[in-house]
């Protein structure tokens, strides 16, 4: 690839044979709106914020003309440079016009859209102060897709995408007001971080999204009676993907699909897995201003530092067993339920654990509670903390995602590069990323974790037995978690995949 003197991107074709001219074939890049609503460091909720900060950014190494279309929420606006009003674009459903902002993101080029009335709140971008929907989200997300969509006719900035990339439900009627649109148009991509969220709305609220009468069908946004955004980018996009292959199948069955499993096994031709990534400029012990100590797989040593200065600052006292880190939300999805059934065991084989995490209250209660009950062994913190996230992977021996399903899940890849072994439930991203301790993984040399097949607790308790039993072989541990320090999930491998898909949907001339 090369960039010429007005900075446009061309990708040269294989060299002329002998006799042709050798004038390279110029293709231009492909050109992306990323419709999303969350984007690391400056808005982030959970996963979805991460990926949204690195993947363009790959995206953008390789080759792709990548630009990030979000809602100016006030802490994007605040993080934006160079913002600059491009247009005013009449929309059908909200008053005053809405005036679209381009400016940058970190690396990313960046659209904001800007209707004060609907962005401009302080706290969540989805919730209020009290954790209740917005009573306008279908309006504020209705939005989103519509401006995305309103790309396709090249007046927004000069610039017409040829791809309309959508994440979540919140992005999810990009693909249905582009299929309104008919004619020629850019394709539409639709991304599912996670299929349980859905962004169901009462069937009154279909008239105020400005799409033609009969996409309220069962072949169109209608779900059981409701508006639903997720069934409208299922049914809509061209193509659907999913952040791992085995969340990909699993999506497809009634246990896993949320009631979109049928629609999903229909479209399951246009439905791929493209695994997430890690971002090792974020993560990365040897480089980590929030650690006590850098560390590395070369050089693990002051590894035991984090993990004294983490017992230290939380209280815990010092000893020869291992300790666990959970960084979670503390939701049903994440089956932290079932740890805490197992936490009086997990201490009396000499464990102890430090939990991060903030949601639901009875959870929060009853580890509060086990803290109480275990205070030199158990440590929670219900807050959100990036700081104590990082010292958390980098101080603790083992990582417990325990999840009843998880899409990807980024912290047992984060956890694999601090060295922190994941313990994992065989469900979605955590049954791609980490290899379990059994005995031919072992005796293969390709073991990185600790994986338990049942959302039970004695699946979960038969797991911390056979890691116990580990701890007390050092070597063997060490060994582990080396293999663990050595995966490499950069991004590389899933840019490419989005841009062989891109390519697949839109071949460029
Ligand atoms: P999900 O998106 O389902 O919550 P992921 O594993 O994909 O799960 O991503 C979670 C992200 O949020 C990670 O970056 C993790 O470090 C971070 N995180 C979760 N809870 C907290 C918390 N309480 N404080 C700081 N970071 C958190
Ligand atoms: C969702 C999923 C999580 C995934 C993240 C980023 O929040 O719950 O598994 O890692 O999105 O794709």
């Amino acid at each position: 690839m090369a960039v010429n003197a007005s900075g446009n991107m061309f990708f040269f074709g294989p060299p002329a044979r002998q006799g042709q001219s050798r004038a390279p074939a110029k293709v231009r890049a492909v050109r992306v709106i990323y419709t999303s609503t969350e984007v690391f460091p400056a808005l982030k909720t959970g996963g979805l914020a991460d990926v949204n900060s690195a993947l363009p950014a790959a995206l953008i190494d390789a080759g792709v003309d990548v630009r990030l279309l979000l809602p100016a929420f006030p802490a994007l606006v605040n993080a934006a440079v160079n913002l600059t009003p491009v247009i005013h674009l009449k929309s059908p459903f909200c008053r005053p016009d809405v005036s679209i902002l381009r400016g940058q993101l970190g690396r990313v080029p960046a659209y904001l859209i800007d209707v004060p009335q609907l962005y401009s709140r302080t706290g969540s971008p989805y919730v209020d102060e009290k954790g209740h929907d917005w009573p306008d989200n279908h309006l504020r997300f209705a939005l989103l897709g519509w401006v995305a969509a309103r790309f396709a006719d090249g007046t927004v900035d000069g610039w017409r995408p040829d791809i309309v990339h959508g994440h979540d439900w919140h992005a999810g009627l990009a693909p249905a007001y582009l299929a309104a649109r008919g004619g020629e148009r850019p394709a539409s991509v639709h991304t599912i971080h996670n299929i349980g969220f859905q962004g169901e709305f009462a069937a009154e609220t279909f008239r105020e999204l400005a799409l033609p009468a009969n996409y309220f069908s069962m072949y169109g946004i209608e779900f059981y009676g409701k508006v639903n955004f997720m069934k409208a980018a299922l049914h809509y996009a061209d193509s659907i993907t999913t952040v791992s292959s085995t969340y990909a199948r699993e999506i497809q069955s009634p246990e896993f699909g949320f009631g979109m499993d049928g629609l999903l096994r229909s479209r399951a031709g246009a439905l791929t897995g493209i695994l997430n990534g890690v971002d090792y400029q974020v993560w990365n012990p040897n480089r980590d201003s929030y650690l006590a100590a850098p560390y590395s797989r070369l050089e693990p040593a002051n590894k035991s530092t984090c993990k004294d200065s983490l017992r230290m600052a939380l209280g815990l006292a010092s000893g020869s067993g291992p300790l666990f880190g959970v960084v979670s939300r503390l939701s049903p999805q994440k089956g932290l339920d079932l740890l805490l059934e197992v936490l009086p065991a997990l201490v009396a084989f000499g464990g102890q654990v430090v939990l991060l995490g903030s949601g639901d209250p009875a959870l929060e209660a009853g580890y509060r509670a086990a803290a109480a009950r275990y205070p030199k062994d158990i440590s929670v913190t219900f807050s959100y903390d990036e700081a104590l996230a990082h010292r958390i992977f980098a101080g603790t021996d083992v990582t417990l995602v325990p999840s009843r399903f998880e899409p990807c899940g980024l912290t047992q890849m984060y956890a694999l590069a601090y060295g922190s072994l994941p313990l994992v439930r065989r469900v979605g991203g955590l049954a791609d990323t980490v290899c379990d301790a059994n005995a031919d993984n072992l005796s293969a040399g390709i073991a990185t974790g600790f994986v338990f097949p049942d959302a039970t607790s004695d699946s979960l308790n038969a797991c911390l037995k056979r890691l116990f039993a580990l701890w007390k072989q050092p070597s063997q541990w060490a060994a582990v978690r080396d293999n663990a320090m050595q995966q490499n999930f950069g991004w590389g491998p899933a840019a490419q995949r989005y841009l062989a898909l891109y390519r697949a949907l839109r071949p460029l001339a």
